[in-house]
């Protein structure tokens, strides 16, 4: 399969290459800087366009010289350094495609300075030689534009981290179920999924009650809820395998005859109604207007708004519910690159103005790989400006208060585009 991946990937950027009037490229895994003022390093995290070309996702220093129709080189670091482990040479198919050579300094990198026309894809604060043009623009917008149809390769490596992920969140859910603390969750997932904090694809949002309702919640609290105060449970966490991620949402009722169980049931339904759509020549933008009307439906039925669902999506009321975008590309990046994109030439489709959060708006393609996960939640701050104004009328506050202790709800599974039948990479 990774062969298959090389020649796709060749030739794209043979392409992007053409384009851009470029002989050759350089592309560079990256390097950590350290924290201000301290000699402790932020975390590694690989250049895409180098883990696209070569599974080696965790060692820095790395450059890959790939010219058309010549075997690429990868200058592999190696130094000889007794604070770190050794970066193993790489062995099997895939390591097959370049010629590796062990960099163990700086002085042991090649003298690119004579190289003429080529680029430096990544990081520019160490690359020293002015004659290579630093992501030119051209390349990378065509680059970024094709990275969006994934191969079998990507999208079997992208299956792995939904596996792997799945075992985290069932050994998180079964800790909520105990009446765990979210740290505990948390700590399950990773003893689960056999991951340290770097190798996760982000940051763990771990969630029981209200903080359900903050998207991007991080603290994990460590204490444990009194049995009568648990209510729910979100856990959204991924995995990564060859440094392809996958991003999982789940929401869990602690009493399952509960209104907010029964909330959870009417949202799942609809996300795998929502994802059944994710097929080619289907605008994101459109999926993404559905979904809003179809949760309008949802908040009418339970009786959280009074208005029609049109109403709902048209006056912004269905953003108070839900205030981020449906989904995104996933792959190499947790959010891929190249979502606005309306082009190979790096012309961009902005997000609709009622709708700024929304990080994919392409017509979709087979194989593009993304995510769908609409939520509904009841956020204090945006509900006291609802409150505030004309949309107000429309919520009736007395079931805003029933449901506010639970947070919120999203559902979130990784999908592959196809041409008449998406397939579900979660669900599988
Ligand atoms: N986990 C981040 C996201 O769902 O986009
Ligand atoms: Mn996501
Ligand atoms: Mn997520």
């Amino acid at each position: 399969m990774y062969n298959n991946h090389y020649k796709y990937v060749s030739e794209i950027i043979n392409q992007g290459l053409e384009k851009a009037n470029l002989d050759g490229v350089l592309i560079y895994s990256g390097h950590v800087n350290n924290y201000f003022l301290d000699d402790m390093p932020y975390a590694f995290a690989c250049n895409p366009h180098f883990k696209w070309m070569a599974p080696i996702t965790e060692t820095p220093h790395c450059i890959i010289h790939y010219k058309p129709n010549e075997k690429a080189k990868l200058y592999l670091y190696q130094p000889k350094d007794y604070w770190h482990s050794l970066a193993k040479t790489p062995e099997g198919e895939w390591a097959e495609n370049f010629e590796i050579i062990s960099i163990t300094c700086k002085e042991d990198v090649p003298d690119f300075s004579g190289l003429q026309n080529h680029a430096w894809i990544g990081q520019i604060d160490s690359c020293e030689f002015d004659n290579l043009k630093h992501n030119p623009r051209t390349y990378m917008d065509y680059v970024h534009w094709h990275r969006a149809i994934k191969t079998d390769y990507e999208i079997e490596n992208i299956r792995q981290a939904n596996v792997l992920a799945l075992k985290g969140h069932n050994a998180a859910y079964q800790c909520f179920k105990k009446g765990y603390s979210e740290f505990e969750c948390h700590m399950a997932y990773m003893l689960a999924t056999k991951h340290n904090e770097y190798q996760l694809p982000y940051g763990n949002i771990v969630a029981q009650n209200e903080n359900g309702a903050v998207l991007h919640y991080q603290h994990m609290q460590r204490f444990r809820q009194k049995p009568e105060n648990i209510k729910s449970f979100l856990i959204d966490a991924g995995c990564q395998v060859n440094g392809y991620a996958s991003d999982i949402t789940r929401t869990h009722a602690y009493d399952e005859n509960s209104e907010f169980a029964k909330m959870i049931n009417a949202v799942d339904s609809m996300q795998i109604a929502i994802g059944k759509k994710a097929v080619a020549g289907t605008s994101y933008i459109d999926l993404h207007t559905q979904a809003h009307l179809m949760l309008s439906e949802i908040l009418s039925d339970f009786d959280v708004i009074n208005c029609d669902a049109p109403t709902a999506h048209d006056t912004g009321l269905s953003n108070v519910f839900l205030p981020h975008g449906l989904g995104h590309y996933l792959g190499l990046q947790v959010h891929d690159i190249g979502g606005h994109q309306s082009d190979e030439e790096g012309n961009i489709l902005s997000p609709p103005e009622l709708h700024p959060f929304l990080r994919l708006t392409r017509t979709l393609e087979e194989n593009n790989v993304l995510t769908i996960e609409p939520g509904i939640y009841f956020i204090d701050m945006l509900l006291e400006k609802a409150k505030a104004s004309d949309i107000g009328q429309y919520i009736n506050w007395s079931r805003v208060a029933d449901f506010k202790p639970y947070g919120g709800i999203r559902i979130e599974d990784n999908i592959v585009v196809k041409k008449t039948k998406s397939v579900n990479l979660t669900r599988g």
